[in-house]
């Protein structure tokens, strides 16, 4: 199919057309985030007001870019939830107008079920490898062709999420945060250092020539069994560093990319900490899968890969898992494919569509907090 697909959560206003799930025909993004840089994150009513002015000459690129007229377009794909309302409702609002003029369907698609979509994307693209690490030895021939089930981390700034996945929409939550979601612990990281919004960027910038071993952070839910994940810790402990430093005299060695360095590195080992839990516990994982906005992250990414690589080099680590076999580690082919997009939200659509048949049509609301609930098999 050949969907056009429109997501407008929160502060982009974005529109993509999408051939079959996976290869992007267009993408265009509009974002505000520059607007938001030194208010410490969005505003909610400044933001709907924005997406209004952007959504119809998006759009109009959109179409351009993939020399495409409605008349191709099978369906139209949109965020209905969660996200801000009144940003939520232009994307809904211009969905609805333009099903019923082009006489096309139309898909309600769950944000996070499009990041979690959003792996597929552009997968031809061989100047982007999709894999991170080596694929999986191939076994059988229905083996081969599916890569589930997927182990996926789905972290951005509004929820992160561990997901054990039987198909693209069939699944069940491992683990989730007990409060503040990774993106935002960067966020509100990197408003305590005194670095702009969005703090995942910001932070990752200044830890580049900074040391991730020179302040040591708690490691949250450590003795705790289950696959949840907790930020609030590690925030506090940064508020508490920053302070002790502040009034330090011994604080000539101060400086704000050690600290973001450490505090980036204590965030992405509390991540993996979850993954390699979730790993030994179900051993039938092919692959491992990062997406949403702190899937950008690279060390987030090089620390997981180097973890993978040690514990399937050493089959002792991963009883059931055979001798030399590797899981397959995967991200977004590009980083704009990482952060909120409309390509995630058509992919997605497609496969509604593909596993739920005339279901995926049905009407939908416009919600604000909308717990993803997928199909569980
Ligand atoms: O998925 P997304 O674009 O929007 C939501 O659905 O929330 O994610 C945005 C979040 C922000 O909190 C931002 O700080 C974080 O993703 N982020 C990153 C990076 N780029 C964006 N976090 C860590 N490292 C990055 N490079
Ligand atoms: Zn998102």
């Amino acid at each position: 199919m050949l969907i056009l697909g429109i997501e407008t959560s929160c502060d982009e206003t974005a529109a993509a057309i999408v051939r079959d799930g996976t290869h992007v025909l267009s993408s265009v993004i509009s974002s505000q985030r520059a607007r938001f840089e030194n208010t410490g994150g969005v505003i909610p009513e400044d933001a709907a007001r924005q997406q209004v002015l952007c959504m119809l000459p998006v759009l109009n690129a959109c179409l351009a870019e993939a020399k495409t007229t409605p008349e191709d377009i099978d369906a139209i794909a949109v965020t209905k939830g969660p996200g801000l309302l009144g940003s939520l409702l232009v994307g809904t609002t211009t969905s609805r107008t333009l099903a019923t003029l082009w006489k096309k369907p139309l898909i309600g698609v769950h944000h996070t079920l499009g990041h979690l979509s959003s792996t597929w994307l552009a997968q031809d693209d061989v100047s982007q490898p999709r894999r991170g690490i080596a694929r999986n030895a191939p076994t059988s021939g229905s083996d081969v062709a599916s890569p589930f089930p997927i182990l996926t981390l789905s972290a951005s700034g509004g929820h992160t999420d561990l997901w054990l996945r039987t198909s693209h929409t069939k699944g069940r939550l491992l683990g989730s945060t007990r409060d503040d979601a990774a993106g935002e612990a960067f966020d509100k990281g990197a408003a305590q250092l005194g670095l702009p919004y969005p703090g995942g960027p910001s932070i990752a910038k200044a830890a580049e020539t900074g040391d991730p071993h020179a302040y040591e952070f708690p490691r949250p839910l450590h003795d705790d069994p289950s696959l949840d994940f907790s930020f609030s810790g590690l925030k506090t402990s940064l508020r508490y560093l920053l302070r002790d430093q502040q009034f330090s005299i011994f604080n000539f060695q101060f400086s704000i990319s050690n600290i973001a360095a450490s505090y980036q590195h204590a965030l992405c080992a509390h991540l993996i900490d979850r993954i390699t839990r979730a790993l030994h516990r179900h051993p039938e994982i092919k692959e491992i899968h990062l997406v949403g906005g702190v899937s950008a992250n690279i060390s987030l990414r090089e620390m997981l890969q180097k973890s993978i690589h040690e514990q399937t080099s050493k089959p002792a680590n991963l009883p059931v898992r055979q001798a030399g076999q590797q899981t397959a580690l995967r991200w977004p082919s590009k980083l704009i494919y990482c952060t909120d997009n409309a390509a995630m939200i058509a992919a997605a659509g497609e496969f509604l569509v593909q596993e739920h048949g005339g279901k995926a049509y049905e009407q939908f609301e416009t919600t604000a907090s909308l717990p993803l609930a997928m199909a569980v098999s």
